[in-house]
């Protein structure tokens, strides 16, 4: 995605020095490509996605004191759409990738490989954060594709004792 390492400097820009977001943003990221190299989503939608997946969170903590999963849905879209137009991007490729950061944190309204890819990153990144363990049903039951699976059991699963 020739644009990658662009969209990186606008959301560190936008972040500041918010380095919790542009950190979760970066490790989603790295867990998208990684899914990406064996899974057939498209890189010109879902490395954007990745990067920009969580960029309406400042704005929904300045308007409704509020970081909650619909806000962000809301606030993110357009954001993302003023960031993207700076680039040579298919029309298409940017409604898509503002449609995957519109759902983000609702699960099975888009079923599409590249909305999957995202939110299995997101989901991986989030549990690690916050120290959550997994057991290899719940793997199963709660991530999307074979290969965010694969990663989530090497990341997240429980330890036998
Ligand atoms: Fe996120």
């Amino acid at each position: 995605m020739i644009y990658r390492d662009n969209l990186i400097t606008e959301l560190k820009s936008y972040f500041g020095n918010d380095n919790k977001r542009i950190n979760h943003a970066l490790t989603v990221l790295k867990f998208a490509e990684s899914i990406l190299e064996r899974e057939s989503g498209n890189s010109d939608t879902v490395i954007p996605a990745a990067i920009l997946h969580d960029i309406g969170i400042k704005e929904s903590e300045k308007k409704y004191n509020s970081s909650a999963g619909n806000y962000q849905e809301i606030e993110g879209p357009p954001i993302a759409r003023n960031i993207l137009h700076k680039f040579n991007l298919e029309d298409n490729a940017v409604n898509e990738i503002c449609d995957i950061i519109a759902h983000h944190h609702t699960p099975d309204v888009i079923d599409i490989l590249n909305f999957n890819v995202i939110w299995d990153a997101d989901l991986i990144t989030n549990l690690i954060e916050e120290g959550i363990t997994v057991d290899k049903k719940k793997i199963d039951r709660i991530f999307k594709t074979d290969e965010g699976k694969k990663i989530a059991e090497k990341e997240l699963l429980k330890k036998e004792k």
